[in-house]
C-alpha cells in the first residue's frame, strides 16, 4: 500500500489518505457569503478522493478579507450554506478544514483577474486597511493603520467567535493562517513589524499574536484537530527565517498544533526559487527539529512526486492547489498509478480504469 492513499491520524482525526486540497480562494463569495460556486468547487475535490479538503482562507471579519469576494464566517447568517457544503464533503468520506484568515495590510484588493491591485478606502468594494506597522506592502499600496491593543484586542476576539461558529457546522480540521504576507505573518516578520511594544521587537514579541490566537481559539475548538500554515521563510537574508520557523513550532506543538502547513513567502515581493519539492525541505527540518508533523506544498504535481516525500518521511500530509485545479479526481487518478487501492464514488464506477487509462 501507498503511504499516499493510506490512512492517517493527526489530533482526533483520521484521514482515509494524505492528500490535502490545498486552500484556495475562489473570490467568489458576496458579503462573504459561500454559493453554489463553492459546494460545486469543494464538492468536485471531496467526489475526487481527497482525505482533507481545506476550505480557502475565510475571513473572521469583513476587513480581514483580501478581496470582497473572499469566503466569511464572522456573522451567523453565514453559517447555512457552508454547513450545507461541509455536509455534502463528509457524504463523500472527506473530513473537511477551514482556515481563518485575516489579510491585514493585504486587504481591500481588486479580485485576481481584475488586476489584484488595492482598493482605495473610499471607492466602492475597498476599505481601510490594518497592521503591525504603517509599512505598506508594496509601492502604491497604502500603510495600513496601526492597530492598538483595543484593536488587536477585538481581532482575538474574531477569531474565536469564527472559530465557534466552524464548530457548529462541524468542520473537522481549523487551520489558522499565519503565512503569506498577512496578519499573522506581518506580526511574525521584523520586515512588516517594527513596534516597540510587547507585540514587536524580540522573537518573542513578534509570534505573541499567533500565540495569543492559537490559545483564545482553543478556549472553544477543544483539542479537536488544530494546523497552522505558516511561510517558513520571507526569503529575505536577516528576515523571518526557517530557523524562526522551527522555534515556533517548537512552542506550537507545546500548546497543541497538531501539523504545521508549511509554505513560504507572500510578505515582501522577492524572487522565490519555485521549482517541484522547493518547499520540501522546510517541511523536513520542521518536522525533523520540531518533532511535530508537518504538510508540505508547492508544485507537488505527480502521484510519484508525492508518495517519495512521505517514503523520506519529509512531511505527513501532501497539500496539493493547482494540479487538483487541474484535475479534481488526482486522488483517484494518483491510486490508479500508485496501483493502489481507492474507493471510487459509486456513480464514477464504470470510469475505472481497465485498459491501461492515465498510464
Ligand atoms: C487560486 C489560488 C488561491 C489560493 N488561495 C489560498 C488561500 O486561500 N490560502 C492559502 O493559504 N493559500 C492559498 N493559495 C496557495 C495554495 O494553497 C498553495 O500553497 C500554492 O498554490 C502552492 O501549491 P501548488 O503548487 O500545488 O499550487 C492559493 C493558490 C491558488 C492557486
Amino acid at each position: 500500500m501507498s503511504k499516499l492513499l493510506s490512512p492517517v491520524m493527526l489530533g482526533s482525526t483520521t484521514f482515509k489518505n494524505r492528500i490535502v486540497i490545498s486552500p484556495m480562494c475562489q473570490y467568489s463569495a458576496i458579503d462573504g457569503f459561500a454559493n453554489d460556486w463553492h459546494l460545486v468547487h469543494l464538492g468536485a475535490r471531496a467526489v475526487g478522493g481527497a482525505g482533507l479538503i481545506m476550505q480557502e482562507a475565510t475571513a473572521v471579519s469583513p476587513e480581514g478579507r483580501i478581496s470582497y469576494g473572499d469566503l466569511g464566517l464572522w456573522k451567523d447568517e453565514q453559517i447555512a450554506k457552508l454547513k450545507t457544503i461541509v455536509d455534502f464533503l463528509h457524504l463523500q468520506g472527506a473530513k473537511v478544514g477551514i482556515q481563518l484568515a485575516h489579510a491585514g495590510r493585504k486587504a481591500s484588493c481588486e479580485k485576481p483577474w481584475e488586476g489584484g491591485h488595492q482598493i482605495a478606502p473610499d471607492s466602492e468594494n475597498g476599505w481601510k486597511t490594518i497592521g503591525p506597522s504603517a509599512i505598506p506592502y508594496k509601492e502604491n499600496d497604502r500603510a495600513p493603520i496601526v492597530l492598538d491593543q483595543k484593536d488587536i484586542n477585538r481581532i482575538i476576539q474574531n477569531f474565536v467567535d469564527t472559530a465557534q461558529r466552524a464548530l457548529q457546522i462541524g468542520y473537522d480540521v481549523l487551520e489558522i493562517h499565519a503565512a503569506h504576507g498577512y496578519l499573522l505573518h506581518q506580526f511574525l516578520s521584523p520586515l512588516s513589524n517594527e513596534r516597540t511594544d510587547e507585540y514587536g521587537g524580540s522573537f518573542e514579541n513578534r509570534i505573541r499574536l499567533t500565540l495569543e490566537i492559537v490559545e483564545a481559539v482553543q478556549k472553544v475548538w477543544g483539542d479537536k484537530t488544530l494546523f497552522v500554515r505558516i511561510s517558513a521563510t520571507d526569503w529575505v537574508d536577516g528576515a523571518w527565517s526557517i530557523d524562526d520557523s522551527v522555534s515556533l513550532s517548537k512552542i506550537l506543538k507545546q500548546k497543541g498544533v497538531h501539523l504545521i502547513d508549511t509554505s513560504s513567502g507572500g510578505n515582501v515581493l522577492v524572487p522565490i526559487p519555485a521549482k517541484p519539492n522547493y518547499q520540501v525541505p522546510f517541511a523536513a527540518q520542521i518536522k525533523e527539529e520540531a518533532q511535530i508533523p508537518t504538510g508540505t506544498v508547492g508544485l507537488i504535481n505527480t502521484p510519484k512526486q508525492a508518495e517519495e516525500i512521505l517514503e523520506n518521511e519529509q512531511a505527513d500530509l501532501i497539500f496539493i492547489a493547482r494540479e487538483s485545479l487541474r484535475n479534481p479526481n488526482f486522488p483517484l487518478y494518483a491510486a490508479t498509478i500508485l496501483e493502489d487501492q481507492i474507493d471510487w464514488p459509486s456513480q464514477y464506477q464504470r470510469a475505472i480504469p481497465t485498459h491501461g487509462e492515465w498510464k
